[in-house]
């Protein structure tokens, strides 16, 4: 078992996004206070919406975020699939953070190019303030799938024959999402009991493969956790 692996069991889903929304208002604060701006990584998936509707809610030095997507799907602009889209009507659409400060993933433009163009972005924005994260049932993370091998030394991937529709994506490489100050994994629901007991075991997964230096936050529910 890992045991840079910090475990925080909660009773619902609605108790991990509450939890979530508060360490990240937490980070936000501590990190604009030192160091002037808040490079959060979001999670892409249907978990963290929760979350990131609670924030939309919050009061917070928005002018001084920067928010980073840790994945995208290879989907037109505007999809309903996309992540970034997700992340809009959730936050978005509401929240004050200026759009400038907004930093997607060009993923319309194919998995090739749009993570040639990102790995710019994110190479001058590392290390990041905070990293959201999620986690499949197969035990992948962002678009990071079982089986699926990229090349060393890059920051963003693209991903090609993803097991989750889409199957072209961009993600960013386990190197880049380890790279972060505080790493924070969201995992609800008992679809993800069998991932996250293969994870504690030590199993060579995905999610396994992110190891930031200081260990990670998992916020989980008793259904997932079990
Ligand atoms: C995606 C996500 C993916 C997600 C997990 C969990 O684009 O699909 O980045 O990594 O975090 O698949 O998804 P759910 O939160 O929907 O269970």
């Amino acid at each position: 078992m890992d045991d840079k692996l910090r475990w925080t069991v909660l009773d619902n889903a609605e108790a991990v996004a509450c939890e979530a929304c508060r360490r990240i208002l937490a980070a936000a604060q501590q990190s604009i206070e030192r160091r002037g701006r808040f490079r959060i990584v979001l999670a892409g998936g249907s978990t963290p919406a929760q979350t990131y509707r609670r924030l939309a809610r919050a009061a917070s030095d928005w002018a001084h975020w920067d928010l980073y997507f840790g994945d995208e799907r290879c989907l037109p602009e505007g999809d309903p699939q996309r992540n970034s889209v997700m992340v809009d009507r959730a936050l978005l659409d509401h929240g004050a953070i200026p759009r400038d400060r907004v930093h997607p993933i060009q993923a319309h433009l194919g998995p090739t190019d749009a993570a040639r163009r990102y790995a710019v972005i994110v190479v001058h924005a590392l290390p990041f303030d905070m990293v959201l994260l999620g986690l499949g049932e197969d035990g992948h993370t962002a678009s990071l799938f079982p089986g699926h091998h990229h090349p060393g030394g890059e920051w963003v991937h693209g991903v090609f024959d993803a097991p989750k529709p889409p199957p072209e994506r961009v993600s960013l490489s386990a190197s880049a999402l380890a790279s972060t100050r505080e790493p924070l994994f969201l995992i609800t629901g008992a679809g993800k009991r069998d991932a996250v007991a293969a994870w504690r075991r030590g199993e060579d997964l995905p999610v396994s493969r992110i190891r930031p230096a200081g260990g990670a936050d998992v916020l989980i529910d008793r259904a997932a956790y079990g």
